[in-house]
């Protein structure tokens, strides 16, 4: 199959990356983008882009219509520490978008789905070491509630209806184009920014706090590659543990020192250190490794280097 591609919430960290991906294996014309607004100006001008609201059936059905889309990719979500704000309204972002293009795919409109899940599927009672693919699943926030029980959709409408769902649990992502919003993981993008503004950085996680992370290439890698495996290899139709490093904030702060030797970090944990403690500190991945051949490739030092670098020339340039 060619794929005709509508990403939702192209805009967002993980969804304007994935455009420019996309974009670059298949070709501009077969990738559309869009968002519920113009708040991602990269991206509304570097090709095709729609504005689509992702709990509007119909917006979304009229978008599939008019580009012969066969293929979704649902990155619009509200992430885990917005989702505790705004408890009611993450739910229904995340599970009506969910609905409406698993239901598109069960009608037979599109043919494959990306959708991705999260680490934040665990909860206090899971094993925190190596964290199975198969295990306790107790979330205690409303994020990690709606991505639990999507993945328990996903399965469901695969195993029922025969929709071709992928999904995979991202950790932390790490990235330099476009910021995160909302996360509990932002930290780690955050310290990068003030690192080269500031030289200094207050972190609003302890400085022992580790969390499983992945550099945003690595991230958008695993993404192109459980879509494009076989569907025989795609064993997990609810969610593949993704594991790149663990690393905690004491830990980031000296890879940055190595390149910035009077770098300082001061920790002041806020209420998102509730929720950094309630998900794994590090994941087994080894399903996705045995079923579709998954491989990371960045570690911290890596991770440091480029984000510097990138960061950088960024604002030099502004
Ligand atoms: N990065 C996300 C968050 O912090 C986890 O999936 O909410």
């Amino acid at each position: 199959m060619n794929p005709k591609i509508l990403i939702i919430g192209a805009c967002g960290q993980i969804g304007s990356e994935l455009t420019y991906k996309l974009r670059a294996l298949y070709g501009e014309e077969k990738v559309i983008a869009s968002d519920i607004s113009y708040s991602n100006i990269d991206i509304v001008n570097s090709g095709i882009f729609e504005i689509v609201d992702a709990q509007d059936y119909a917006a979304i059905k009229i978008c599939v219509e008019k580009h012969r889309i066969n293929t979704i990719y649902l990155m619009a979500a509200i992430l885990s520490a917005t989702g505790e704000k705004y408890p009611m309204k993450a739910w229904d972002l995340n599970m009506n978008s969910l609905f409406h293009v698993l239901n598109l795919a069960k009608a037979k409109f599109i043919k494959k789905v990306f959708w991705p899940s999260s680490i934040a599927v665990y909860g206090t009672t899971t094993p925190k070491e190596n964290t199975p693919q198969y295990t306790v699943m107790e979330p205690s926030t409303v994020y990690g509630i709606t991505k639990q029980v999507g993945e328990r959709w996903c399965e469901y409408y695969h195993n029922k209806y025969g929709v071709d769902v992928r999904s995979l649990r991202y950790p932390g992502i790490i990235s330099w184009k476009t910021l995160p919003g909302g996360g509990t993981t932002d930290y780690a993008i955050e310290i990068y920014h003030k690192a080269i503004t500031e030289k200094k950085y207050e972190c609003f996680l302890n400085e022992n706090t580790e969390l499983p992370m992945m550099f945003m290439d690595d991230a958008i890698k695993a993404t192109v590659d459980i879509m494009s495996a076989k569907d025989e290899d795609v064993k997990i139709r609810s969610s593949y543990n993704l594991a790149g490093i663990s690393f905690t904030p004491k830990e980031q702060a000296e890879s940055i020192k190595h390149q910035i030797s009077d770098f300082t970090i001061t920790y002041k944990p806020d209420f998102r250190q509730d929720i950094a403690d309630s998900w794994p500190k590090s994941i087994d991945d080894s399903c996705a490794r045995e079923d579709w051949n998954w491989k990371h490739d960045f570690s911290l030092e890596q991770i440091t280097k480029e984000m510097l670098t990138q960061l950088g020339e960024k604002y030099k340039k502004a």
